[in-house]
């Protein structure tokens, strides 16, 4: 995008709009033009005064302000906004948009505007998973309305889970980077798992394995960068959510699988990147386990397969699985195509410093009847974007074979 991107910065009524301050400094910084459009609630929290002075513009709050509407009618700044954010996006603002209301200054531009409309999500975690806001989400998405969040974490509220703003810097790379996206998943919702799992031994103990979830969080990023609104199931990694990713953190397999099933509704695609246990200690008994001068034997019962789970749904999303292999890769990944009847599983070599905390990586796709693809070592970040478009276009010819 140009430097001189003109952006329509939305503030909507939400405690976090004290953030709306640095987002015009951190986009002016940037060398953005900012006209800032506060909703009534968003005065209760913060004066205009402040984001008139940041912005150098005149902030807009009223459709009825006639010396406002002379200098700049609203259709007219509907047209001038390269890129819309609205940030905070409070339920209720969610809800109008949802609705097409056109009763304020700030829905109406929404709905005037043909620039891409960006939606910085800012609620209690229980506003946010309320399925009300969630159908509105699904519908301000599948209109091509992106959402930037929410992050999870602590709550102004005091409460912790999603529905954090995210921050002023996220926010900012994720709306001047988007011209770089594709529309190969626009509509389309992508459930992704990443990482390592850990199963608990004693309360300080605990089994896991080298996953460093990068390669599950490269997809998600491209899976955004294609237009698609990304759900990433996590365990405990140390990396930053991608802006505009739902993220839910998980620690063990039990955990993982509880969350795709609770999330999976509305997914058209399932890709299961993370290194899920395949067992777990039978009894995790509250206290510290002490050590004795006796071997010591740790009993391991089998963990739920999701990816399988998933895949041996009636109404499935498309599913792709991986397989990390130390030996006869293909054979192996093929076979678990085949037993998990899975569209598509992805496979690498691993071990001798292979694919796990590396940045690059080396995968054969394997799907069924046969269908084979090689992606020669590269950097994750750069697979991630060819096996999104893989699995586009293996879900566009899917559909295309359903409607026939
Ligand atoms: N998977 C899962 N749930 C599990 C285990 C694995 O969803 N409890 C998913 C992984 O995310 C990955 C695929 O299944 O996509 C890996 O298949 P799996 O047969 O479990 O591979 P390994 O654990 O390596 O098993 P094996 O010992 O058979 O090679």
């Amino acid at each position: 995008m140009s430097p001189a991107t003109r952006v329509l910065l939305g503030v909507t009524g939400g405690i976090a709009a004290y953030k709306s301050a640095e987002l015009v400094r951190g986009l002016r910084a940037r060398g953005c033009e900012v006209q800032v459009v506060m909703t009534p609630g968003a005065k209760e929290f913060l004066g205009a005064a402040t984001l008139q002075a940041l912005s150098g513009r005149q902030v807009r709050d009223d459709l009825w302000d006639e010396a406002a509407e002379a200098a700049m009618g609203h259709i007219e700044l509907a047209r001038w906004a390269d890129v819309v954010l609205v940030a905070p996006a409070t339920a209720q603002c969610i809800a109008r948009l949802a609705l097409g209301l056109a009763d304020d200054l700030l829905s109406t531009l929404c709905l005037a505007t043909d620039a891409p409309i960006y939606l910085a999500p800012a609620m209690n975690r229980l506003m946010w998973a309320n399925p009300a806001t969630q159908a509105n989400c699904a519908t301000l998405t599948s209109r091509g309305i992106t959402l930037l969040g929410p992050g999870v974490g602590d709550q102004a509220c005091g409460e912790t889970g999603p529905g954090r703003m995210l921050e002023p810097a996220e926010l900012i790379a994720a709306i001047l980077d988007a011209g770089s996206r594709s529309t190969l998943l626009a509509g389309k919702t992508v459930m992704i798992t990443a990482g390592p799992t850990r199963e608990p031994i004693d309360p300080v103990r605990y089994l896991t394995n080298r996953s460093s979830g990068k390669m599950g969080f490269a997809i998600a990023q491209a899976a955004l960068r294609a237009g698609a609104r990304v759900r990433l199931v996590c365990g405990p990694v140390n990396l930053p959510t991608p802006a505009g990713v739902e993220r839910i953190d998980i620690e063990t397999a039990e955990q993982l699988h509880a969350a795709v099933h609770e999330h999976l509704a509305g997914c058209h695609v399932f890709i299961a990147a993370a290194a899920v246990a395949d067992y777990r200690p039978e009894h995790c008994p509250d206290r510290k386990i002490k050590k004795t001068d006796e071997k010591m034997t740790l009993c391991l019962q089998r963990a739920p397969d999701t990816l399988a789970s998933v895949a041996a749904l009636e109404q499935r999303p498309f599913t792709v699985g991986f397989a990390a292999e130390t030996h006869e890769v293909e054979h192996y990944a093929r076979q678990k195509l085949e037993k998990k009847r899975l569209d598509m599983i992805v496979a690498n070599r691993v071990g001798e410093g292979l694919a796990f905390d590396t940045d690059d990586n080396e995968l054969v796709v394997l799907w069924p009847d046969d269908g084979r693809e090689v992606f020669a070592r590269a950097a994750k970040a750069k697979l991630a974007d060819e096996l999104i478009a893989l699995i586009a276009g293996r879900l566009g010819s899917q559909s295309a074979e359903s409607a026939t």
